[in-house]
């Protein structure tokens, strides 16, 4: 029980379209099994619901929310409700992230609305979540932000919004996290590599006409560690840790969870 007592927003806890099981959709399961209660927010809030059926079937806590992050106000409105009920907020998770299911491609393909529609998506949400619920985190003197952001910030990735969108997450995360310092609060953002996920490998099978097995073969041929991509349980669990009192000195870092993928960056 290492989150015995806490409380949990995790903004993307539904998931996309596909076989298997999302890192926003685990992580709710994971922090849940280990005693905190969870708001499970979701733009789409029938998936958001099914989170919280299995939770709940699991035997924990968790309510969910709708609330697309490119609205500032349906943020806030969610961590309003989540500090009425539960009186405090211990944790946010910022899970939501698109790529190609958001328009972004290669810069010569690349379009305004694209860039507009990913970056308040990936980047602008996850700012807006952090300032409606720094304020709280102050006054509890403690707190614990989670950003997940992807190896794509740091390696060749062919499209343009993802990339910058990723990366600029990492700097806004130092930045909460050097300035929240002193109030205890806690902010570290997550680099997941090749995941083996619905929204990776359903959505480009979808894109690319080819089959989810396919897909799949050719990511696991990518990752150097047992050529077998990751799951979402993997990230799951480095945001439990973070999330954790075992974490409790740890601040401003970015946890690669690739399977050594960065390393082949040098
Ligand atoms: N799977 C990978 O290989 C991989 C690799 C690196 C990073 N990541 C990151 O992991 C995160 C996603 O993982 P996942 O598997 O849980 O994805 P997912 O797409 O299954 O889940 C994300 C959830 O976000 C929700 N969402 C999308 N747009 C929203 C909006 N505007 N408002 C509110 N909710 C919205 C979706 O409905 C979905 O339920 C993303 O940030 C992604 O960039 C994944």
């Amino acid at each position: 029980m290492r989150l015995e007592g806490k409380s949990a927003i995790i903004i993307g806890a539904g998931q996309s379209q596909g076989e298997g099981m999302g890192n926003g959709r685990a992580t709710a399961l994971r922090f849940a099994q280990e005693g905190a209660k969870v708001m499970a927010v979701d733009r789409d809030l029938g998936s958001a619901e099914e989170t919280v059926l299995m939770v709940q079937q699991g035997g924990g806590e968790c309510v969910a929310f709708e609330a697309d992050v490119t609205k500032e106000a349906m943020l806030s409105a969610a961590i309003a409700a989540a500090q009425k009920r539960w009186g405090r907020i211990d944790i946010l998770h910022y899970n939501v992230g698109v790529s190609i299911a958001g328009g972004d491609a290669p810069l010569l393909d690349f379009t305004e609305e694209a860039f507009d529609r990913i970056s308040a998506i990936n980047l602008r949400g996850a700012i807006m979540a952090c300032k409606h619920v720094i304020p709280l985190m102050r006054q509890q003197r403690a707190g614990v932000i989670i950003m997940i952001s992807s190896l794509a910030a740091l390696e060749n990735y062919p499209y343009v919004a993802y990339k910058v969108t990723k990366a600029a997450m990492i700097a806004f995360t130092q930045q909460v996290a050097i300035q929240n310092a002193e109030y205890g609060i806690r902010a570290n953002v997550i680099l997941p590599g090749l995941m083996d996920t619905p929204m990776a490998v359903d959505t480009r099978a979808r894109a690319s006409g080819k089959s989810r097995s396919q897909i799949a073969a050719e990511r696991d041929a990518r990752v150097p560690l047992r050529h077998k991509m990751g799951t979402a349980w993997d990230v799951a669990n480095a945001a439990l840790f973070l999330a954790s009192d075992e974490a409790n000195f740890i601040t401003g870092v970015s946890l690669l969870v690739d399977g050594g993928g960065a390393l082949k960056v040098g």
